[in-house]
């Protein structure tokens, strides 16, 4: 007879990863790890190696289904074999705002285009059986106060906009969601019934497990009579005996856990079987590659400077910026995946591709991280210099704050070490007293390769000391116990300790944290740079002068994309924007490689002849970017947000709540594009723009009625002149029309409705087709989803500002497509 105890254990984690078994009801101990950009080892030790696909939002410009399904399945070969049952992705929060700072996992600013291309990651990554777990269920779409944040948005504009992408993936039949951390209309989204029973349950029907962010469950009663099936992590704070003892107290019912067993029951089922065997690292890589080049999207091309016909004929390049032999592959969360050390640059990778004689390499500028990895200044373990890195060892303290031995004793070569729940030969954090009672050392041996002062910088949990040769330079770190702990981790305040060194002379640096236990997690973060040498630019600035043609390779910082924090501006650092000037007045061949996951500001954009907007492209960044700039891949990505003339023409900016913790969504259903449409304010560039290099042409677009339950189709003929391959993305927008052809009050003038993507042959011809389903032509109100009958305009388009053919026509209430006045010429809203 299974006991009330035995269910209510089910309900929260067993650790951070995992959570508890109940072989009598059918539920297996299932392994959970973070994603979505891989498959991560769960610890944040940079040991535990493994692929990193492009960010979500790179997946987005591909427009591609079928591309986003494979890397799904790619991340579901990985996660089957380290023995993962779910994996933490996809995040279908939508990029309400640039400045939010997890938006490179979002896919992009429509919820139809990250409702298609989260499914079909969802789908990808399922058929390994494993799990994917669509987060944060809702209006996470910011992050600052993510813990308070109380987003107040209407019905409407809740369900058209930031439920569209869930509801996608219930329908793809996603197996585990996450509640977000933020309330919604005043209510926690772990213990919101409006949500969690309301929507998920009895509106979508969808019967798999809800789960809690991590330490984002905030009740017992609330949260299970809401529909959460599971706490995480473990061990339970909330739920687990708790929730036992609600039940005991009449508060939930037995019934109530019975059914989270039967859902957990149904998801050990399902991901039992995995994927076997994995496909070859070379496929992988191959794939990643791919995918890679296909979200890159080249914004302008003047002359057709791309590809560079200038190397192929034997000129020269000069590669410049920071990002050229540093790159920046991924955000700052939780989900960091390390990557294996053979990953190629794009310097290393066009070196290799265009021939290392015809490439000049200047820096132009330092990259500034908040905490710059040592790795680069080449430290060795203080007690083992055959080792590269830091020995790190575990002492207890005395009451008199005298350390004991070693008690364990490591090898670590990264910036930032983090324990979650147990310290190595010190025990459970939970049971260490919380006043300073544990010590941890990272010590290595650094030999300066140039005179001057070094920058390092430190931050912890803890009180943080900074020791060279065994004197204290420096203390930092912070003991306060933050209520957001993931964020603290990842974001504590850093400082900065200047210290003289002597090229040559070897030293021995010491970071020491002393810590207290009662809580959760711990990190320790620290690292530093070398002296800046002098004249970097204008060695830049002459390569380029001196050579044919000049790559910039500019971007985003280590630290842009942080969980827990937004920005608080699109602007690139001011010296790489120098850089760029510079180095466009120098060579009028300059083409920009902006390596940012967002919609960044360009003021620079008409000084450059051509500029490749490259996201975090994963760790095939630099072959992608090789083949891209030297034609042997198509540039294939078109914009998933817009990118805006000015920082305020974008609807939403602001992300910071009011006192209270209330953050207003006044755009309504106007996001993204449909704020620049409704307002008339032209963008930089329009959303679903992207050029390419092969010579694609519409030739002619067909509007007939719908098959298989839709609508309406949409084709277009398409033909590939030249002898170049290439990629065209076919965009269907819907505009309402009132009599009078104006557009409904509070509605977007139009919204991405399809999308199709085809590749095409030298010479070939195709027929594209789009399907447009009725709820396309539905809105959402108290009464649930309904068609909105009457007129509309169907327009098939190459973006959303570059409209190759209209459709005027009328929908009945049953989604059926009336005859219209057919089609309509090209005349507006104008060409991107
Ligand atoms: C993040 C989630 C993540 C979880 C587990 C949280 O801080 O918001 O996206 O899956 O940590 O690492």
């Amino acid at each position: 007879m299974t006991t009330v105890d035995d269910l209510a254990r089910l309900t929260a984690g067993a650790d951070m990863h995992s959570t508890h078994s109940g072989a009598a009801l059918g539920v297996r101990a299932l392994r959970l790890v973070d994603g979505p950009m891989g498959v991560t080892g769960g610890r944040l030790d940079e040991r535990d190696i493994a692929l990193l696909t492009p960010c979500a939002t790179a997946l987005a410009a591909t427009w591609d289904d079928a591309l986003v399904r494979e890397v799904g399945g790619l991340l579901g070969e990985e996660a089957a074999e380290y023995g993962v049952d779910i994996l933490l992705g996809p995040n279908l929060n939508l990029t309400r705002s640039p400045l939010s700072g997890r938006s490179f996992e979002h896919f992009g600013e429509d919820p139809r285009l990250a409702g298609a291309l989260g499914a079909a990651w969802i789908e990808g990554l399922q058929s390994k059986g494993v799990a994917a777990c669509a987060k944060h269920l809702v209006c996470n779409d910011s992050e600052t106060d993510r813990h308070r944040l109380d987003v107040r948005v209407d019905g409407q504009t809740l369900h058209e906009v930031y439920l569209a992408p869930f509801e996608a993936a219930a329908r793809a039949g996603v197996w585990t969601m996450m509640a977000a951390y933020n309330k919604v209309g005043g209510v926690h989204c772990a213990e919101h019934p409006g949500l969690l029973d309301e929507v998920l349950r009895r509106t979508w029907r969808w019967d798999g497990v809800v789960m809690s962010d991590w330490f984002g469950t905030h009740s017992t009663t609330a949260s299970l009579t809401a529909g959460l099936d599971l706490e995480m992590p473990g061990p339970a704070r909330q739920l687990g005996a708790r929730a036992a003892d609600a039940v005991r107290a009449g508060e939930a019912t037995r019934e109530r856990l019975e059914v989270t067993a039967a859902r957990l029951a149904e998801l050990s089922r399902r991901t039992a079987v995995k994927a076997d065997p994995r496909r070859a690292p070379r496929a992988a890589r191959e794939l990643l590659r791919r995918a890679a080049a296909d979200a890159f999207v080249l914004l302008k091309n003047d002359r057709s400077l791309l590809p560079l016909p200038s190397l192929t004929d034997g000129g020269t390049l000069a590669v410049v910026g920071p990002g050229a032999a540093d790159p920046v592959l991924q955000g700052g969360t939780f989900a960091r995946v390390s990557l294996d050390p053979r990953v190629r640059t794009p310097l290393e990778a066009l070196r290799a591709e265009a021939g290392a004689g015809r490439i000049r390499h200047e820096q132009g500028t330092e990259a500034r991280d908040r905490v710059p990895p040592l790795a680069p200044l080449s430290p060795v373990a203080a007690d083992d210099p055959t080792q590269p890195g830091f020995t790190v060892t575990y002492h207890r303290l005395a009451a008199d704050g005298t350390p004991s031995a070693p008690l364990f004793r490591d090898v670590r070569n990264t910036h930032l070490v983090v324990w979650f729940t147990e310290l190595p030969g010190i025990g459970a954090l939970d049971e260490l007293p919380s006043e300073e009672s544990a010590l941890v050392r990272a010590s290595c041996l650094l030999t300066p390769a140039r005179t001057g002062t070094y920058d390092f910088r430190i931050a912890g949990t803890g009180s943080v000391t900074l020791r060279v040769d065994g004197e204290s330079v420096g203390t930092g770190g912070s003991r306060a116990l933050p209520a957001d702990v993931m964020g603290a981790l990842l974001r504590g305040e850093v400082t900065r300790v200047p210290v003289e060194l002597t090229a040559g002379r070897q030293v021995r640096i010491e970071v020491e944290m002393r810590l207290g236990g009662g809580r959760r997690a711990h990190g320790l973060s620290f690292g530093g740079r070398a002296p800046v040498p002098d004249g970097l630019l204008d060695r830049a600035v002459r390569a380029a002068r001196e050579s044919d043609t000049a790559v910039v390779f500019a971007g985003v910082t280590q630290d842009s994309s942080l969980e827990s924090q937004d920005r608080t501006s699109l602007a690139l650092p001011a010296d790489q924007e120098e850089l760029i000037r510079r180095v466009c007045e120098a060579n009028p061949r300059t083409v920009v490689v902006v390596n940012a996951p967002y919609a960044v500001d360009m003021p620079w954009a008409d000084k450059a002849a051509a500029v490749l907007l490259t996201w975090f492209a994963g760790q095939e960044y630099g072959p992608a970017v090789a083949d891209v700039l030297l034609g042997r891949s198509e540039p294939g990505g078109r914009l998933p947000v817009t990118l805006a003339l000015r920082d305020a023409d974008h609807g939403a900016l602001s992300t910071a709540p009011d006192g209270d913790g209330r953050l207003a969504y006044p755009e309504g259903l106007l996001t993204g594009y449909r704020h620049f449409d409704r307002h008339g304010i032209r963008p930089r560039h329009a959303f679903g723009h992207g050029l390419g290099y092969a010579d694609i042409r519409w030739r002619s677009a067909r509007l007939s009625p719908g098959t298989a339950g839709d609508t309406a189709t949409v084709s277009a003929t398409l033909r590939c002149h030249g002898d170049r391959a290439g990629k065209e993305v076919v965009q269907v927008y819907l505009a309402p029309l009132d009599a009078g052809r104006e557009t409904p009050a509070g509605r977007p003038e139009q919204q991405l409705a399809g999308f199709a993507t085809a590749r095409l042959a030298p010479g070939e011809e195709r027929c594209v087709e789009v399907g447009l389903d009725p709820r396309a032509f539905s809105e959402w109100s108290e009464r649930g989803w309904a068609v909105r009958e009457g007129c509309w305009e169907i327009r098939i388009a190459r973006s959303s500002r570059d409209v190759f053919q209209r459709f005027a026509v009328y929908v009945d209430a049953e989604g059926r497509l009336l005859p219209g006045p057919g089609a309509a010429p090209a005349d507006g809203p104008g060409r991107a």
